[in-house]
């Protein structure tokens, strides 16, 4: 079977909470036998990541954004440690840097990725906040097809919860982290179970 295994890879700059949930989520559904498909690995810009740590037995490795003088060059060096694992999918969790257009195009039709707010509203950082300051009544994530636009591209799932008096930006980013650990997962197994990828 080891040869027909498709390989996903998953990028993190942090906790890497979204990451631990797919291969929780990975392992507990037997995503190798039902589906082919296995987390090969789990690749951070940072190196002290704290995800890098919580990678339940997946590879992991580390290409320091700082060790590279562009961003092109950052992104080529990323794309040769991805490549080495002929991923199927590649899924940014949590992966905190600007993809430049040759990289997204590279693996269009191959890379997801999940946004912290009901997208096509706030759009790239502190969603929370944003959403708090504007009286949103309702909060949430959204997994979308990767583009070379940011935070845009093609929704594949979105998970909606309630703003609740009194909430911070750090108690609306728990609520909607705990759908996003939920969502994430799904998304990924119905895409590699329809063939999309
Ligand atoms: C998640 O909330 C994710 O949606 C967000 O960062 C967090 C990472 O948490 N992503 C972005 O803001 C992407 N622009 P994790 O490292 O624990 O998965």
């Amino acid at each position: 079977m080891g040869s027909f295994m498709k390989n996903i890879v998953i990028l993190i700059s942090g906790s890497g909470s979204n990451m631990a949930a797919i291969v929780q989520a990975a392992q507990r559904e037997h995503w190798s036998e039902r589906l082919g498909v296995r987390v090969a690995a789990v690749i951070s810009n940072q190196p002290d990541a704290a995800g890098l740590k919580q990678a339940h037995g997946v590879a992991t490795q580390a290409v320091d954004h700082k060790a590279f003088a562009t961003r092109e060059a950052f992104d080529a060096a990323l794309q040769h440690a991805i490549d080495a694992y002929a991923p199927t999918l590649v899924v940014l969790a949590g992966f905190m840097r600007i993809l430049t257009p040759a990289f997204v195009r590279h693996y269009e039709g191959r890379l997801i990725n999940i946004h912290p707010s009901l997208l096509p509203a706030f759009t790239g950082l502190n969603t929370h906040q944003r959403a708090l300051d504007a009286g949103c009544k309702v909060a949430g994530a959204t997994v979308h097809r990767v583009t070379s636009e940011l935070d845009h591209g093609e929704i594949l799932a979105q998970a909606v919860v309630p703003v609740l008096a009194g909430d911070t930006a750090a108690t609306l980013a728990a609520r909607v982290l705990t759908q996003e650990h939920i969502i994430y997962p799904q998304v990924i197994a119905s895409l590699l179970q329809a063939g999309v990828t």
